[in-house]
C-alpha cells in the first residue's frame, strides 16, 4: 500500500544525489509546502489586522494556520495553539510565563534523556528556590520507568517535562501514562514532541497532555515551531508582549512581536499532504481530517519499521557496535532514529569516512547532553546517529550498510 516513489516525488530536494540519514536534525520540506509560503509571500504579505482587503486575507490565512494546526495535533482549538520560531524559544518562553506562579519549595521533574530545549528552561527556575529532580532512564534498560517518576514526585511537583520520543534513543514513551501519574499528584506535564512528530500522529487530547511542542521543519516543513497548552493553563500564564494586550489575547500574549506568518501557513500544510497519504494508501479513507492524519502517520510507520528493521539488523551483528536504544525495529518501542557507538573509534571518525559517499548521518550529543554524559560517551564524541524518515527508501539504506561494512566497524 506504500508507495515510496510517489512519496519521494513529494520532497524536490530528492531528485539530487544525497541520501539523508539525518533527519532529526531537519527534514527535507514538501514540494507543496515551498509552494504555500512563496505563495504567502507574493499575494498576502502584507502586515495583519487592517480593514483592506488583502489585509484581511493575510488574517485569515494565519488564523487558517493555526486552525489547521489544532486539527493536526488533534487539540480542542486553535485558540491553544502558539506559533513560535522554534522549540527552544517556545519553551523558554513557557517557563518565563510561568514563573511567576512559582514559590520556593515548589518541584519541578526533568528528564537525563531530553534535548536540553525541555530541561534547561526548567532548571533555571532554582534561582526562585525552585527545587529541580532529574527522571533518569533505567541503566539497563534505557527507557524511562514509571515507578521512579512515582518515587520522585510529591504534591509539591508543578511540571513533569519529558520527552515523547528520545532524539537519541529513539525510544517511545508512554505520554498518557506518564501524564496520568502526573496529574494525579496535581503536577502538569510538558512533552517534547520534536523527535515524535515526524513519525507518529500527535494526539494531545487523547494524551491529555497540559503543553507540548514540536518543530515544523523536522516534520517536512520550514523553520518554525508549535506550542500547545490547554485553554485555562494559558489563560493563566504571564503575558510576555506589551502591555496593552489582554491576557486573554492568545496566541499575541505569548506570541511578542510578528511571528514568521509565511512560515506558518507553509507549516500547516502538513495536514494536505496526510490528507493526500491517507485518500492514496488506504481503500477507506477516514471521515475526518484528523482521522486521515492517522491513517497517514499508520502508513509512514509501518515503512519506517522496515527501514529500521533493515539497519539494525545490520548493526546488531556486528561485534564491535553497540546499538544505543531498543535493539528492535517494532514500531510500537521505537522510531528509526538509531544511534550507535564503535568500541574502540571516536564517533567522528565513522561519520567522516561515510561523507564523502554523500550520505548525510552525523555524530555528537545532539543537545541530549546530559545523557551522552551518563552513558560515559562524552569522550567517544558521543553516539552515531541515522535518523530516518518515511522518504527514505531500503535501497538508501543498503548503500549506507555497503560503506559501513568496509571494515570501518571493525
Ligand atoms: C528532541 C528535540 N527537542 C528539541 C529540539 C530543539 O528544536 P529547535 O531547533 O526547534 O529549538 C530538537 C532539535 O534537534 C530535538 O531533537
Amino acid at each position: 500500500m506504500f508507495d515510496i516513489n510517489f512519496i519521494r516525488q513529494q520532497f524536490p530536494a530528492l531528485n539530487g544525489e544525497w541520501i539523508f540519514l539525518d533527519n532529526a536534525g531537519g527534514s527535507q520540506i514538501l514540494g507543496s509546502i515551498v509552494e504555500r509560503i512563496s505563495d504567502y509571500l507574493i499575494h498576502t504579505n502584507v502586515q495583519l489586522g487592517a480593514s483592506y482587503g488583502i489585509s484581511q486575507q493575510s488574517t485569515q490565512r494565519v488564523e487558517e494556520a493555526r486552525q489547521l494546526m489544532a486539527t493536526f495535533i488533534n487539540a480542542k482549538s486553535p485558540d491553544e495553539v502558539i506559533f513560535g520560531s522554534s522549540t527552544t524559544q517556545l519553551l523558554a518562553n513557557l517557563a518565563l510565563a510561568m514563573a511567576a506562579s512559582f514559590k520556593p519549595g515548589d518541584e519541578v521533574i526533568v528528564t537525563n534523556c531530553d534535548h536540553e530545549s525541555n530541561i534547561g528552561p526548567w532548571t533555571r527556575l532554582c534561582a526562585l528556590g525552585v527545587i529541580v529532580k532529574t527522571w533518569k532512564v533505567h541503566p539497563d534498560t534505557l527507557r524511562l520507568e514509571l515507578d521512579d517518576l512515582e518515587n520522585l514526585l510529591t504534591e509539591k511537583t508543578r511540571i513533569v517535562a519529558f520527552t515523547a520520543a528520545s532524539n537519541v534513543l529513539g525510544t517511545l514513551n508512554p505520554i498518557a501514562a506518564i501524564t496520568q501519574l502526573a496529574h494525579r499528584y496535581g503536577a502538569q506535564v510538558c512533552v517534547d514532541a520534536v523527535a515524535y512528530a515526524p513519525h507518529r500522529a500527535l494526539n494531545v487530547q487523547a494524551w491529555d497532555v497540559d503543553y507540548c511542542v514540536f518543530s515544523a521543519y523536522k516534520v517536512y516543513g520550514p523553520h518554525c515551531s508549535v506550542l500547545y497548552g490547554k485553554r485555562e493553563h494559558l489563560l493563566n500564564l504571564t503575558n510576555l508582549n506589551h502591555y496593552f494586550i489582554a491576557n486573554d489575547d492568545i496566541p499575541y500574549k505569548l506570541q511578542p512581536g510578528n511571528s514568521n506568518f509565511e512560515l506558518s501557513w507553509g507549516a500547516a500544510g502538513i495536514l494536505e499532504y496526510c490528507e493526500t497519504l491517507a485518500m492514496r494508501f488506504f481503500d477507506e479513507p477516514a471521515k475526518t481530517t484528523y482521522g486521515q492524519v492517522t491513517q497517514a502517520f499508520e502508513a509512514i510507520a509501518s515503512h519506517e519499521e522496515q527501514l529500521a528493521h533493515r539497519l539494525l539488523t545490520f548493526l546488531v551483528s556486528q561485534p564491535k557496535v553497540r546499538v544505543i536504544g531498543i535493539e528492535s525495529a517494532d514500531q510500537s518501542q521505537r522510531v528509526p532514529t538509531i544511534s550507535f557507538a564503535v568500541q574502540n573509534k571516536h564517533a567522528s571518525e565513522v561519520v567522516q569516512a561515510i561523507d564523502p559517499f554523500k550520505i548525510g548521518i552525523r555524530s555528537g550529543d545532539f543537545y541530549a547532553r546530559k545523557l551522552i554524559e551518563s552513558l560515559g560517551l562524552a569522550s567517544h564524541g558521543g553516539i552515531i546517529r541515522v535518523s530516518m524518515v518515511h522518504y527514505n527508501s531500503l535501497e538508501e539504506i543498503d548503500q549506507l550498510i555497503k560503506h559501513l561494512d568496509s571494515g570501518l566497524l571493525g
